[in-house]
């Protein structure tokens, strides 16, 4: 309803004062018609009683043939309370007599002419004219003669002053009424509505700022229904409040578990969507976290990945029940290194009958596989290894005889010169052959303790194992390093070092060039103070771009796809920190790969092991 008002109070106000209006109304108007009813009855009695009696006394002047009494009583008639007009005419309705005005000049009314056959009938008869006057009639009649009529008219000023008091007073009463009634259900709604106010507003904050509490409890002011409302309210605020607070301790222990986890985790929804990814999901991807949501897999990865990935998701679903363990490999990341991934798929209800999401866990198994492989790579150089050191050994006795022969064979006097050539020849390759396999069984046999080397005779023997490499690549290996330089370390190590270096320098000069080798005594170059040994390996092969050579200390980084196991370098660094020493390197590569001579590229490796006269008892408390 467009005019009705809306809150409670004006409601029990508007509906109030329409019920005590239309009552008090009421009320007025049964009261009305009762009195009127009631002066109705009394002036027909009247009204009978003074028709008759004027029409006696006239009858009497009449038979003591006295007409001028008639007129008299004409007008004292005409003057009692209640008559306002009494007249008296005879059978035919001429009016002879009136209490007031001259009779010669009035008539009857059509109304009272029409009564004139009745009030023949019966004597005497009431009746009300047009205007609502009441007005009785009688006969006259002497000796049985009908004489005419007594006419009395009824005067109602008293009755309808008397309505009108009546209906003033009841208006007073009802004005006062309605007004101590409107003002009793003022007060009363606004104790209805306050409360309720306060209540609207507490769940309006409750619902547009959850978290703030400085608005509650409310105030409970009255004590009655409303009051326990209130309660209610507050208790059930303070409820939720505490159900929040176990919800955030619950959320933020997910949050942390998402984000600490040390898996990749995403979790997708049932088009396909991603709803929430890890750091960890993010790095194997290599998209950021926020970029993930509201996106599908293959929108994200690389096909085959996706399609893998996501028909395990589907599968999930349609299913119900978890996939686990599927590889996943290839190759990505800035440089290109394989990867191997690990995923599992299950499925996340919201409740016991709805799988909601399905949550994507992958683990990053490359570490993992690449160190399978290496392992499998360093078993099989172990292997080789020993294998090559049982053939030198076996290799040295024959050799042995070999050279004596030789050597017997050259002293023979009768052998023409040209032979003794060859033989010399003969005597100069079997060396060869015999310094190889003293090498590679001193490489091999690494003693356990540290000792003092020489570091020519030690970088000679690493030299000489690559002989036929460096050969074969047509490098230029300058050697420049003081005679009588000694190193107190563990000799073994130290060669593997130095090897490693000397053999990626070789891989990475494809196309020749120099190979420099320096040895010197030197100082730390961060801490002047200390003085040991400073060995460099420099080429002019290929070179580092910045981002390999920024991972080339980790355990299995290699760019040598099919040949390097990516441990070379780490190693070496254990080594080299193990006495104390110190690597580093500079490198530049061409940016442009046609450039044939690389003559601007080229790596160097810098080592510097300090002098460690306590390296056995550091290393080793027991060997001292
Ligand atoms: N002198 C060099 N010139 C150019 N690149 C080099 C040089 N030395 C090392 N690197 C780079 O560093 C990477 C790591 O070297 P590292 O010796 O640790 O492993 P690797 O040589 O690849 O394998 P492994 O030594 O196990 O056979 C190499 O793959 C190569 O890319
Ligand atoms: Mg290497």
């Amino acid at each position: 309803m467009r005019f009705w008002p809306r809150s409670i109070r004006w409601q029990m106000l508007a509906g109030l004062l329409l019920l005590e209006i239309l009552s008090i109304g009421l009320f007025a108007a049964l009261l009305t018609r009762q009195q009127t009813s009631r002066v109705y009855v009394r002036a027909q009695h009247w009204l009978t009683y003074e028709s008759q009696a004027l029409a006696s006394q006239i009858a009497e002047a009449l038979e003591k043939q006295s007409p001028g009494w008639i007129d008299t009583t004409v007008r004292t008639v005409g003057k009692s309370p209640n008559v306002s007009l009494a007249k008296a005419t005879d059978p035919a309705g001429n009016v002879l007599y009136l209490s007031k005005g001259d009779a010669d000049q009035a008539v009857l009314e059509p109304g009272e002419l029409a009564m004139i056959p009745e009030a023949k009938r019966n004597g005497t008869l009431v009746f009300t004219l047009p205007g609502n006057r009441w007005e009785g009639v009688s006969a006259i009649v002497t000796a049985g003669r009908l004489r005419g009529y007594a006419w009395v008219q009824f005067d109602k000023s008293a009755a309808e002053e008397q309505l009108a008091a009546i209906q003033t007073d009841t208006l007073v009463f009802g004005i006062i009424w309605v007004v101590a009634s409107a003002l009793l259900v003022l007060m009363m709604g606004r104790s209805i509505t306050r409360p309720l106010a306060l209540l609207h507003h507490g769940a309006t904050s409750l619902m547009t700022s959850p978290e703030d509490s400085s608005r509650f409890p409310l105030p409970v002011r009255v004590h009655n229904e409303i009051g326990d409302l209130i309660e209610t309210f507050n208790r059930m605020v303070a409820s939720l409040a505490e159900q929040r607070a176990g919800l955030n301790d619950t959320l933020s222990l997910l949050d942390s578990m998402l984000a600490n986890a040390p898996i990749g985790l995403a979790f997708v929804d049932r088009n396909g969507r991603v709803v929430r990814v890890n750091q960890i999901f993010a790095d194997l991807t290599g998209v950021a976290v926020s970029r993930h949501l509201g996106r599908t897999l293959p929108d994200l990865l690389p096909p085959p990945v996706a399609t893998e990935i996501d028909g395990a998701v589907q599968q999930v679903f349609l299913s119900e029940e978890p996939v686990r363990n599927l590889e996943l490999s290839g190759e990505g990341g800035k440089p290109r290194r394989p990867w191997t991934w690990l995923i599992s798929a299950y499925p996340v209800r919201t409740t016991p009958k709805q799988v909601r999401w399905v949550g994507i866990i992958a683990l990053d198994a490359s570490d993992r596989k690449r160190s399978e492989e290496a392992l499998r790579r360093s078993e099989k150089l172990a292997v080789t290894g020993r294998l090559a050191a049982s053939i030198a050994h076996e290799i040295n006795n024959p050799l042995e005889a070999i050279t004596n022969l030789l050597f017997l064979l050259r002293n023979t006097s009768e052998l023409p010169d040209a032979t003794k050539q060859y033989v010399t020849m003969a005597e100069y390759e079997v060396r060869r052959i015999a310094e190889i396999t003293q090498q590679t069984l001193r490489f091999y046999r690494q003693p356990t303790q540290p000792g003092r080397v020489t570091m020519e005779e030690l970088l000679d023997s690493v030299l000489n194992l690559f002989q036929s490499r460096i050969h074969s690549l047509d490098l230029q290996v300058e050697r420049d390093y003081d005679a009588g330089l000694t190193l107190f370390c563990f000799a073994g190590e130290i060669r593997q070092v130095f090897a490693n270096l000397v053999g990626n320098s070789i891989d990475a000069s494809s196309n020749g060039g120099r190979l420099v080798i320096r040895a010197r005594r030197s100082r730390d170059w961060r801490n002047p103070a200390q003085t040991g040994i400073r060995f460099a390996v420099a080429d002019t092969g290929a070179g580092m771009e910045p981002d390999v050579r920024e991972h080339i200390f980790e355990a299995f980084f290699t760019t040598k796809e099919v040949t390097g196991t990516g441990l070379g370098l780490w190693v070496s660094q254990e080594i080299i920190l193990k006495h104390h020493g110190l690597v580093r390197v500079r490198s530049r590569s061409v940016a442009r790969p046609d450039e044939p001579a690389r003559k601007n590229s080229g790596t160097v490796f810098e080592v510097f092991i300090p002098d460690n006269a306590n390296l056995a008892s550091s290393m080793n408390p027991a060997a001292d």
